[in-house]
């Protein structure tokens, strides 16, 4: 192949071929998937650790509240216990440990897309949870939920945590628990975590915080492109907007280039040009009022059993009944 030409995008890793689509459209748009690589995985981390992003501490409370209350309404003794995307596991801890204890007989099957995430989340069971039955399965959840297609028998009960929907737009969060819901038996259930409508300005500031690690999580895409498909991104040439629309609840993240520059990306032999004070899309936080997601589970073929808030009801987790 000469280097003067555009590689096929057959040949491209799905990385590049996304970069590809998203640098080429108007506007132009990535997706936040792509934060999530080692040193995304360490920035998100720090998020969670700090005090604007209330969203880890608010879920942290339901579980130590509630999670006798969850118990009850799963109403059942014997499971398959899945988690969605299960990252460090660290408020799933709570539950685990407390089912344990209540004598309750599951298996926890932890599903994430990174190899290194699962390997440091069952080492870190081992310790902490030695009695725990794991059994870790890596892959995307869409690929992974088909292959438990055919473990129709036992009683599940998965997991979606985080506030994870809310990276989606609408119809994707509808095809994504539509295909869930598919793919489990009538009776089985999903506990799902939802960040709430509330105050835009507590909201814009968890998104938008002094120390400038949301930017940095944001903007480490950039590196990420220089880094793994050669890119030149100048990072001082580029800086992170946020947004909320207290209307739609979506806070938005945008990347918005200083000037106008060209960038090369050698991954696809091409330069792409951004005028100044473009924007890139790079991510999308939707926040819900509990009749929006109360229609989205019935929308998606789910009943609605019940929610657990925090105090300050910023955050519901929802237990919720494939009909
Ligand atoms: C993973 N996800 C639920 C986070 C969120 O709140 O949308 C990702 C994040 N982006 C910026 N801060 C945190």
């Amino acid at each position: 192949m000469s280097t003067h030409q555009q590689r096929h995008p057959q040949t491209l890793t799905a990385f590049a071929r996304d970069t590809l689509q998203g640098l080429s459209g108007i506007p132009k748009k990535l997706s936040s998937k792509y934060f999530y690589d080692e040193q995304g995985d360490k920035l998100f981390q720090q998020i969670m650790r700090m005090p604007e992003y209330y969203l880890t501490d608010c879920e942290l409370e339901i579980f130590e509240n509630r999670k006798e209350a969850i118990l009850q309404a799963i109403g059942r003794r014997h499971f398959q216990l899945l988690e969605l995307g299960a990252g460090d596991g660290m408020k799933t801890k709570v539950l685990l440990r407390h089912f344990l204890e209540r004598g309750v007989n599951f298996q926890y099957q932890p599903i994430d897309i990174s190899r290194n995430v699962l390997l440091e989340l069952e080492e870190s069971l081992r310790s902490e949870l030695p009695d725990l039955q794991v059994k870790s399965l890596q892959g995307d959840y869409f690929k992974v939920l088909h292959e438990l297609r055919g473990n129709k028998a036992q009683p599940k009960v998965v997991l979606f945590l985080g506030a994870n929907i809310g990276n989606y737009t609408l119809e994707e969060a509808l095809a994504f628990l539509r295909s869930i819901a598919t793919e489990l038996n009538p009776g089985d259930l999903l506990l799902i975590g939802f960040d709430l409508k509330k105050d835009p300005e507590t909201i814009l500031s968890a998104y938008n915080d002094p120390a400038g690690i949301t930017a940095a999580f944001n903007l480490n895409l950039l590196h990420r492109m220089n880094r793994e498909l050669g890119a030149n991104f100048d990072l001082q040439g580029f800086k992170h907007w946020e947004t909320y629309n207290p209307l739609t609840g979506e806070a938005k993240s945008y990347i918005v280039s200083l000037k106008g520059q060209y960038v090369f990306i050698r991954a696809l032999n091409r330069s792409f040009y951004f005028d100044a004070w473009e924007a890139i899309d790079v991510e999308l936080s939707r926040k819900y009022s509990i009749p929006e997601l109360e229609h989205l589970a019935e929308q998606a073929g789910f009943a609605v059993r019940q929610h657990f808030f925090d105090k300050n009801n910023y955050f519901v987790d929802s237990l919720w009944m494939v009909k």
